[in-house]
């Protein structure tokens, strides 16, 4: 595939940041691309040179147990490390060392299972979301099952966060918190997901301040959407980031965990190694909570997302605050890590596009 356009996801920081094992010198990161079939390999019968392909970021074979139960993320055919994780464009060679497509060109296995063409009226923009971060937005809200009325927070205002914000409400939820630290996605919180917003640094106590606003009771639907990375507690920081004690900081978790009323649904999207964490299971266990969670299985979401978008329930690239050429993407990572320039989300474009 020729790649038109590319974006950096949260869990790219996460090899940046050199949290994920396996990632060797050399290997392409991206798993959320789209473009023009440059060429086909003999057994390909779905494609031809030309179409206008987006591809979900899990690779996937379509036939096996897992792929049979629409449990994409979770294919056991495609990478040696199938008992842990499925296969990830671009995400080490712990999720299969498929190289990524950050890049000019890019190779997609499997391609008859996993890629679709992109129809007529959706533009690129919105396409490339649509191979992640909004799959898995919505994703989160749907493994949040959210009855009608339900009280529904999202921790993490990034693109995750966002998009679980903005499909919480087309799953009936009656009022939604976002809770990050960074005002300027706050704002956006507000303006393109219509939520209520928190900033965990302006209260004491974040789960405190959460219960007094839930009559007491704490929320019925709790989505994390930060991930390994969680600020707000320095020893979870220093334990995962500095020592690699753990494989994520889990105080968004944590938070979600002691914030929800008891018997509520927490649903995770935001990412964690396979190491250990200090997840507080024992209040999880004693409140009765569903936990769920997964990689999303960006596939099975299209359907409905496609419908979504192409209704103008969603408009996905309204999130898009900056495009870089390819040559510039060091620069954007290091603006993306940071979050320089009130940097929600990225599109690299390649030069040959
Ligand atoms: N499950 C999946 O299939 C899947 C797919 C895509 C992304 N992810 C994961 O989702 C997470 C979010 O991705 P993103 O692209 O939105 O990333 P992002 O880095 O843009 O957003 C994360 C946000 O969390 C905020 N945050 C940090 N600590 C917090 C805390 N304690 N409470 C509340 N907010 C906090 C940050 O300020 C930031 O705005 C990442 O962990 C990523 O790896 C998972
Ligand atoms: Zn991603
Ligand atoms: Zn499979």
């Amino acid at each position: 595939m020729r790649v038109t356009r590319a974006a950096i996801c949260g869990s790219d920081l996460h090899l940046y940041h050199g949290l994920m094992p396996d990632t060797r010198i050399g290997h392409t990161f991206g798993h959320e691309f789209v473009g023009v079939v440059d060429e086909v390999g003999p057994t390909v019968q779905n494609l031809q040179v030309g179409d206008r392909v987006m591809v979900p970021f899990n690779i996937f074979c379509g036939s096996c147990w897992y792929c049979a139960r629409g449990l994409y993320s979770n294919c056991h055919n495609v990478n040696p490390n199938a008992t842990a994780v499925g296969g990830i464009y671009g995400y080490s060679h712990t999720c299969g060392g498929y190289d990524g497509g950050q890049a000019e060109y890019v190779r997609v296995p499997l391609a008859d299972v996993g890629p679709v063409t992109i129809p007529d009226w959706m533009d690129d923009d919105d396409a490339v979301l649509l191979t992640d971060a909004l799959a898995t937005g919505y994703f989160g809200a749907q493994l949040g099952d959210i009855a009608g009325g339900d009280v529904v927070v999202v921790f993490g205002a990034g693109p995750v966060g966002l998009y679980a914000a903005l499909s919480s409400w087309l799953m009936g939820a009656g009022r939604v918190i976002v809770v990050d630290h960074l005002d300027y996605r706050l704002e956006k919180a507000r303006t393109f997901a219509h939520a209520e917003t928190l900033n965990f640094t302006e209260v004491g106590d974040v789960v405190l301040h959460l219960k007094r606003d839930t009559g007491f009771l704490g929320a019925d639907v709790a989505i994390d959407a930060v991930g390994a990375e969680a600020d707000g507690n320095f020893l979870q920081h220093v334990t995962t980031a500095k020592f690699k004690l753990q494989g994520g900081s889990p105080v968004a978790l944590n938070w979600a965990i002691d914030s929800v009323r008891k018997g509520g649904t927490i649903s995770v999207m935001g990412a964690y190694g396979p190491l250990f964490s200090a997840v507080k299971f024992g209040d999880a266990m004693n409140k009765g909570l569903t936990l769920r969670m997964n990689q999303c299985p960006v596939k099975r979401q299209w359907p409905r997302l496609f419908e979504h978008v192409r209704q103008g329930y969603i408009k996905p690239a309204d999130i898009v605050t900056h495009r870089v050429p390819l040559e510039h993407i060091a620069e954007a990572y290091h603006m993306f890590s940071a979050k320089l320039d009130d940097c929600i989300k990225t599109l690299v474009l390649p030069s040959a596009a």
